[in-house]
Protein backbone atom coordinates (compact mmCIF):
# COMPACT_ATOMS: atom_id res chain seq x y z
CA UNK A 1 0.00 0.00 0.00
CA UNK A 2 1.56 3.62 -0.57
CA UNK A 3 1.70 6.04 1.54
CA UNK A 4 0.28 9.05 0.16
CA UNK A 5 -1.33 11.67 1.31
CA UNK A 6 -4.65 13.91 0.32
CA UNK A 7 -4.04 17.61 -0.60
CA UNK A 8 -5.45 19.78 1.41
CA UNK A 9 -7.64 21.31 -1.71
CA UNK A 10 -9.22 18.15 -3.45
CA UNK A 11 -12.80 19.01 -3.18
CA UNK A 12 -15.15 16.44 -1.49
CA UNK A 13 -16.81 14.32 -4.07
CA UNK A 14 -20.59 14.85 -2.71
CA UNK A 15 -22.84 14.65 -6.08
CA UNK A 16 -22.62 13.40 -9.60
CA UNK A 17 -21.75 15.85 -11.55
CA UNK A 18 -18.18 15.61 -9.24
CA UNK A 19 -18.02 12.09 -9.50
CA UNK A 20 -18.34 11.77 -13.41
CA UNK A 21 -15.56 14.39 -13.33
CA UNK A 22 -13.45 12.16 -10.73
CA UNK A 23 -14.37 9.22 -13.42
CA UNK A 24 -13.42 11.01 -16.14
CA UNK A 25 -9.95 11.93 -14.84
CA UNK A 26 -9.37 8.71 -13.34
CA UNK A 27 -10.15 6.59 -16.76
CA UNK A 28 -7.75 9.11 -18.60
CA UNK A 29 -4.64 8.12 -16.04
CA UNK A 30 -5.88 4.04 -15.49
CA UNK A 31 -5.57 4.24 -19.64
CA UNK A 32 -1.99 5.71 -19.36
CA UNK A 33 -0.80 4.01 -16.47
CA UNK A 34 -1.65 0.67 -17.84
CA UNK A 35 -1.71 0.74 -21.71
CA UNK A 36 -2.60 -2.35 -23.41
CA UNK A 37 -1.36 -4.31 -20.75
CA UNK A 38 -3.35 -6.74 -18.35
CA UNK A 39 -4.89 -5.76 -14.81
CA UNK A 40 -5.66 -8.17 -11.81
CA UNK A 41 -8.38 -7.66 -9.48
CA UNK A 42 -9.20 -9.68 -6.36
CA UNK A 43 -13.38 -8.67 -6.45
CA UNK A 44 -14.96 -9.41 -3.09
CA UNK A 45 -18.46 -7.51 -3.99
CA UNK A 46 -17.46 -5.45 -1.29
CA UNK A 47 -17.97 -1.49 -1.89
CA UNK A 48 -14.33 -0.94 -2.53
CA UNK A 49 -13.53 -3.51 -4.76
CA UNK A 50 -16.59 -2.91 -6.63
CA UNK A 51 -16.43 0.48 -7.49
CA UNK A 52 -12.58 -0.25 -8.83
CA UNK A 53 -13.71 -2.97 -10.57
CA UNK A 54 -17.10 -0.80 -12.13
CA UNK A 55 -14.57 2.44 -12.60
CA UNK A 56 -11.53 -0.13 -14.73
CA UNK A 57 -14.19 -1.92 -16.81
CA UNK A 58 -15.31 1.63 -17.98
CA UNK A 59 -11.36 2.81 -18.48
CA UNK A 60 -9.95 -1.04 -20.39
CA UNK A 61 -12.62 -3.08 -20.36
CA UNK A 62 -11.98 -6.96 -20.80
CA UNK A 63 -7.67 -6.29 -19.89
CA UNK A 64 -9.55 -6.24 -16.31
CA UNK A 65 -9.35 -10.13 -15.12
CA UNK A 66 -11.48 -10.07 -11.71
CA UNK A 67 -11.40 -12.57 -9.62
CA UNK A 68 -14.20 -13.70 -7.21
CA UNK A 69 -13.31 -16.22 -4.80
CA UNK A 70 -16.80 -17.49 -3.06
CA UNK A 71 -14.93 -19.05 0.05
CA UNK A 72 -18.19 -20.16 1.48
CA UNK A 73 -18.47 -17.53 3.99
CA UNK A 74 -20.28 -14.95 2.01
CA UNK A 75 -23.94 -13.89 3.27
CA UNK A 76 -26.51 -15.44 1.02
CA UNK A 77 -26.96 -14.10 -2.42
CA UNK A 78 -23.35 -11.80 -2.72
CA UNK A 79 -21.65 -14.15 -4.45
CA UNK A 80 -24.30 -14.89 -7.30
CA UNK A 81 -24.70 -10.84 -7.32
CA UNK A 82 -21.39 -10.52 -8.14
CA UNK A 83 -21.70 -12.69 -11.04
CA UNK A 84 -25.04 -11.14 -12.32
CA UNK A 85 -23.59 -7.76 -11.92
CA UNK A 86 -19.96 -7.99 -13.34
CA UNK A 87 -20.23 -11.15 -15.74
CA UNK A 88 -23.40 -10.57 -17.25
CA UNK A 89 -24.67 -6.83 -17.41
CA UNK A 90 -20.86 -5.11 -17.36
CA UNK A 91 -19.77 -8.13 -19.48
CA UNK A 92 -16.15 -8.31 -16.98
CA UNK A 93 -13.48 -10.95 -18.12
CA UNK A 94 -14.48 -12.45 -14.08
CA UNK A 95 -12.75 -15.83 -13.16
CA UNK A 96 -15.39 -16.77 -10.22
CA UNK A 97 -13.74 -19.86 -8.02
CA UNK A 98 -15.94 -21.90 -6.37
CA UNK A 99 -14.10 -22.75 -3.12
CA UNK A 100 -16.54 -23.42 -0.18
CA UNK A 101 -15.61 -27.29 0.24
CA UNK A 102 -11.44 -26.23 0.18
CA UNK A 103 -11.90 -23.47 3.14
CA UNK A 104 -14.42 -25.50 5.39
CA UNK A 105 -11.92 -28.70 5.19
CA UNK A 106 -9.18 -26.37 6.70
CA UNK A 107 -11.34 -25.24 9.03
CA UNK A 108 -12.73 -28.00 10.35
CA UNK A 109 -12.40 -28.45 14.18
CA UNK A 110 -10.42 -24.93 14.16
CA UNK A 111 -12.26 -23.01 16.99
CA UNK A 112 -9.99 -20.33 18.34
CA UNK A 113 -11.43 -17.11 16.10
CA UNK A 114 -7.10 -15.79 15.18
CA UNK A 115 -6.67 -19.33 13.88
CA UNK A 116 -9.92 -19.22 12.05
CA UNK A 117 -9.12 -15.71 10.55
CA UNK A 118 -5.58 -16.54 9.77
CA UNK A 119 -6.74 -19.80 7.56
CA UNK A 120 -9.13 -18.17 6.06
CA UNK A 121 -6.88 -14.96 4.91
CA UNK A 122 -4.12 -17.54 4.09
CA UNK A 123 -6.12 -19.79 1.95
CA UNK A 124 -7.71 -16.44 0.33
CA UNK A 125 -4.49 -15.36 -0.77
CA UNK A 126 -3.37 -18.72 -1.95
CA UNK A 127 -6.62 -19.71 -3.90
CA UNK A 128 -6.02 -16.25 -5.59
CA UNK A 129 -2.32 -16.61 -6.37
CA UNK A 130 -3.08 -20.00 -8.08
CA UNK A 131 -5.69 -17.89 -10.14
CA UNK A 132 -2.88 -15.51 -11.17
CA UNK A 133 -0.28 -18.10 -11.63
CA UNK A 134 -2.68 -19.63 -14.51
CA UNK A 135 -2.91 -16.06 -16.56
CA UNK A 136 0.13 -14.23 -18.57
CA UNK A 137 0.92 -11.35 -19.28
CA UNK A 138 -0.71 -9.64 -16.25
CA UNK A 139 1.64 -6.74 -14.72
CA UNK A 140 -0.40 -4.66 -12.62
CA UNK A 141 -2.64 -5.45 -9.45
CA UNK A 142 -6.16 -3.39 -8.94
CA UNK A 143 -6.90 -2.79 -5.00
CA UNK A 144 -9.55 -1.04 -3.90
CA UNK A 145 -7.65 0.79 -0.98
CA UNK A 146 -9.51 3.65 0.19
CA UNK A 147 -7.82 6.45 1.79
CA UNK A 148 -9.27 5.53 5.68
CA UNK A 149 -7.59 2.07 4.65
CA UNK A 150 -3.68 4.33 4.54
CA UNK A 151 -4.41 6.44 7.41
CA UNK A 152 -5.60 3.73 9.50
CA UNK A 153 -3.04 1.21 8.58
CA UNK A 154 -0.78 1.35 11.48
CA UNK A 155 -4.17 1.49 13.76
CA UNK A 156 -6.93 -0.98 14.81
CA UNK A 157 -7.50 -2.53 11.52
CA UNK A 158 -4.15 -3.83 10.85
CA UNK A 159 -4.37 -7.17 12.69
CA UNK A 160 -7.61 -7.89 11.07
CA UNK A 161 -6.81 -8.98 7.03
CA UNK A 162 -4.10 -11.23 7.27
CA UNK A 163 -1.26 -11.97 4.61
CA UNK A 164 -0.08 -10.83 0.92
CA UNK A 165 1.05 -11.97 -2.07
CA UNK A 166 4.27 -13.50 -2.29
CA UNK A 167 7.59 -11.47 -3.08
CA UNK A 168 7.78 -13.25 -6.55
CA UNK A 169 4.63 -11.61 -7.43
CA UNK A 170 6.17 -8.10 -8.63
CA UNK A 171 2.90 -6.16 -9.85
CA UNK A 172 2.39 -3.02 -10.16
CA UNK A 173 -0.51 -1.18 -8.16
CA UNK A 174 -3.22 0.76 -9.53
CA UNK A 175 -5.79 2.15 -6.91
CA UNK A 176 -7.75 4.93 -8.34
CA UNK A 177 -9.80 5.40 -5.32
CA UNK A 178 -6.89 5.23 -2.77
CA UNK A 179 -7.52 9.47 -2.20
CA UNK A 180 -11.44 8.85 -1.71
CA UNK A 181 -13.72 8.86 1.75
CA UNK A 182 -15.49 6.18 2.17
CA UNK A 183 -18.87 8.46 1.31
CA UNK A 184 -17.66 9.68 -2.17
CA UNK A 185 -16.54 5.76 -3.02
CA UNK A 186 -20.25 5.10 -2.50
CA UNK A 187 -21.44 8.69 -5.20
CA UNK A 188 -18.62 7.08 -7.34
CA UNK A 189 -20.19 3.63 -7.26
CA UNK A 190 -23.81 5.34 -7.88
CA UNK A 191 -22.79 7.94 -10.76
CA UNK A 192 -21.38 4.24 -12.19
CA UNK A 193 -24.42 2.78 -12.23
CA UNK A 194 -23.77 0.06 -9.44
CA UNK A 195 -26.48 -1.33 -7.78
CA UNK A 196 -27.82 0.54 -4.29
CA UNK A 197 -27.92 -2.93 -2.46
CA UNK A 198 -24.18 -3.10 -3.56
CA UNK A 199 -22.61 0.33 -3.29
CA UNK A 200 -24.70 0.58 0.11
CA UNK A 201 -23.78 -2.41 1.41
CA UNK A 202 -22.99 -2.19 5.41
CA UNK A 203 -19.31 -3.32 6.53
CA UNK A 204 -18.54 -6.96 6.10
CA UNK A 205 -15.29 -8.04 8.06
CA UNK A 206 -13.39 -10.32 5.53
CA UNK A 207 -13.45 -13.57 7.22
CA UNK A 208 -16.91 -13.04 6.41
CA UNK A 209 -19.72 -15.26 8.23
CA UNK A 210 -16.64 -17.42 9.40
CA UNK A 211 -16.22 -15.25 12.63
CA UNK A 212 -20.13 -15.97 13.19
CA UNK A 213 -20.04 -19.27 13.14
CA UNK A 214 -18.74 -19.31 16.63
CA UNK A 215 -16.15 -21.70 17.51
CA UNK A 216 -16.01 -24.74 14.95
CA UNK A 217 -17.43 -24.16 12.00
CA UNK A 218 -20.12 -27.00 10.33
CA UNK A 219 -21.90 -26.89 7.06
CA UNK A 220 -25.38 -27.08 8.34
CA UNK A 221 -24.86 -24.52 11.45
CA UNK A 222 -23.45 -22.07 8.89
CA UNK A 223 -26.12 -22.61 6.39
CA UNK A 224 -28.54 -21.66 9.02
CA UNK A 225 -26.67 -18.70 9.92
CA UNK A 226 -26.64 -17.47 6.34
CA UNK A 227 -30.72 -18.76 6.28
CA UNK A 228 -31.24 -16.09 9.94
CA UNK A 229 -29.01 -13.52 8.83
CA UNK A 230 -30.92 -13.39 5.39
CA UNK A 231 -34.45 -13.01 7.37
CA UNK A 232 -32.95 -10.58 9.55
CA UNK A 233 -31.50 -8.08 6.35
CA UNK A 234 -34.99 -9.11 4.69
CA UNK A 235 -36.84 -7.99 7.86
CA UNK A 236 -34.38 -4.40 8.20
CA UNK A 237 -35.25 -3.58 4.22
CA UNK A 238 -39.23 -4.38 5.27
CA UNK A 239 -39.17 -1.37 8.32
CA UNK A 240 -36.93 1.17 6.98
CA UNK A 241 -34.01 -0.08 9.23
CA UNK A 242 -30.99 -0.99 6.73
CA UNK A 243 -30.62 2.33 5.72
CA UNK A 244 -30.18 3.73 9.08
CA UNK A 245 -28.41 0.78 11.15
CA UNK A 246 -24.78 0.77 10.56
CA UNK A 247 -24.25 -3.15 10.79
CA UNK A 248 -26.67 -5.91 11.90
CA UNK A 249 -25.98 -9.76 11.31
CA UNK A 250 -26.54 -13.06 13.15
CA UNK A 251 -24.12 -14.58 14.99
CA UNK A 252 -24.97 -18.81 15.97
CA UNK A 253 -23.02 -20.09 18.59
CA UNK A 254 -22.13 -23.79 18.76
CA UNK A 255 -24.27 -24.96 21.63
CA UNK A 256 -27.99 -26.32 21.44
CA UNK A 257 -30.91 -25.78 23.89
CA UNK A 258 -34.33 -27.66 24.17
CA UNK A 259 -37.37 -26.54 22.45
CA UNK A 260 -40.12 -27.71 21.00
CA UNK A 261 -41.48 -27.93 17.68
CA UNK A 262 -44.27 -29.73 16.12
CA UNK A 263 -45.02 -30.73 19.42
CA UNK A 264 -42.11 -32.34 20.06
CA UNK A 265 -38.80 -31.56 21.47
CA UNK A 266 -36.73 -29.26 19.67
CA UNK A 267 -32.98 -29.46 20.47
CA UNK A 268 -31.37 -25.81 18.39
CA UNK A 269 -28.88 -23.32 18.19
CA UNK A 270 -29.97 -19.80 19.37
CA UNK A 271 -29.44 -17.05 16.74
CA UNK A 272 -28.15 -13.67 18.12
CA UNK A 273 -29.11 -10.51 16.83
CA UNK A 274 -26.49 -7.59 16.38
CA UNK A 275 -27.56 -4.28 15.63
CA UNK A 276 -25.14 -1.32 15.95
CA UNK A 277 -24.36 2.41 15.33
CA UNK A 278 -21.35 4.12 15.22
CA UNK A 279 -18.87 6.57 13.55
CA UNK A 280 -15.56 4.27 13.56
CA UNK A 281 -16.24 0.74 14.48
CA UNK A 282 -14.35 1.82 17.92
CA UNK A 283 -17.37 2.36 19.81
CA UNK A 284 -20.84 1.03 19.25
CA UNK A 285 -24.19 1.90 20.72
CA UNK A 286 -26.82 -0.44 20.31
CA UNK A 287 -29.82 0.47 18.20
CA UNK A 288 -33.55 0.15 19.45
CA UNK A 289 -35.50 -2.00 16.99
CA UNK A 290 -39.11 -2.00 17.44
CA UNK A 291 -40.47 -4.75 19.72
CA UNK A 292 -43.16 -5.94 16.42
CA UNK A 293 -39.81 -6.09 14.17
CA UNK A 294 -38.09 -8.20 17.02
CA UNK A 295 -41.26 -10.41 17.50
CA UNK A 296 -41.18 -10.96 13.32
CA UNK A 297 -38.19 -11.72 12.86
CA UNK A 298 -37.92 -14.04 15.78
CA UNK A 299 -40.93 -16.01 14.65
CA UNK A 300 -39.80 -16.09 11.26
CA UNK A 301 -36.05 -17.54 12.18
CA UNK A 302 -37.67 -20.17 14.52
CA UNK A 303 -40.23 -21.11 11.83
CA UNK A 304 -38.14 -20.62 8.93
CA UNK A 305 -34.65 -22.00 9.59
CA UNK A 306 -33.57 -25.46 10.15
CA UNK A 307 -31.56 -26.03 13.45
CA UNK A 308 -32.54 -22.54 15.24
CA UNK A 309 -35.31 -23.00 17.95
CA UNK A 310 -34.10 -19.53 20.07
CA UNK A 311 -33.34 -15.84 19.36
CA UNK A 312 -32.12 -13.47 21.36
CA UNK A 313 -30.96 -9.64 21.16
CA UNK A 314 -27.50 -8.65 21.99
CA UNK A 315 -28.02 -5.38 24.28
CA UNK A 316 -24.37 -4.99 24.76
CA UNK A 317 -22.82 -1.87 23.86
CA UNK A 318 -18.69 -1.63 22.82
CA UNK A 319 -17.15 -1.17 24.72
CA UNK A 320 -17.64 -3.41 26.65
CA UNK A 321 -18.82 -5.80 23.70
CA UNK A 322 -16.84 -5.95 20.90
CA UNK A 323 -19.46 -5.65 17.82
CA UNK A 324 -18.45 -8.91 16.62
CA UNK A 325 -18.86 -12.06 18.57
CA UNK A 326 -15.34 -13.35 18.04
P1 LIG B 1 -15.04 -5.44 16.44
O1 LIG B 1 -15.63 -6.81 16.50
O2 LIG B 1 -13.54 -5.44 16.62
O3 LIG B 1 -15.28 -4.96 14.93
O4 LIG B 1 -15.72 -4.45 17.33
C1 LIG B 1 -15.06 -3.64 14.47
C2 LIG B 1 -15.40 -3.63 13.00
O5 LIG B 1 -14.44 -4.41 12.27
C3 LIG B 1 -15.08 -5.48 11.60
N1 LIG B 1 -14.23 -6.67 11.72
C4 LIG B 1 -13.44 -7.11 10.73
N2 LIG B 1 -13.21 -6.63 9.50
N3 LIG B 1 -11.71 -8.42 9.12
C5 LIG B 1 -12.35 -7.31 8.68
O6 LIG B 1 -12.15 -6.90 7.53
C6 LIG B 1 -11.88 -8.97 10.36
O7 LIG B 1 -11.28 -9.97 10.73
C7 LIG B 1 -12.81 -8.26 11.22
N4 LIG B 1 -13.22 -8.47 12.48
C8 LIG B 1 -14.09 -7.47 12.77
C9 LIG B 1 -16.43 -5.65 12.29
O8 LIG B 1 -17.38 -6.26 11.41
C10 LIG B 1 -16.76 -4.24 12.68
O9 LIG B 1 -17.32 -3.52 11.58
Amino acid sequence: MSVIKRPDDMQRITNVELAEKFIEEQVALVKEQVGNKKVLLALSGGVDSSVVAALLIKAIGKQLICVHVNHGLMRKGESELVVKVFGKELDANLVYVEAEDRFLDLLKDVADPETKRKIIGGEFIRVFEEEARKLTDVEFLAQGTIYPDIIESKGVKAHHNVGGLPEDFAFELVEPVKLLYKDEVRVVGDALGLPHEMVYRQPFPGPGLGVRCLGAITKDRLHALREADAILREEFDNCGLAGKVWQYFIAVPDFKSVGVRDGKRYVGWPAIIRAVNTEDAMTATIEEIPYEVLKKITDRITHEVEGINRVVYDLTPKPIGTIEWE
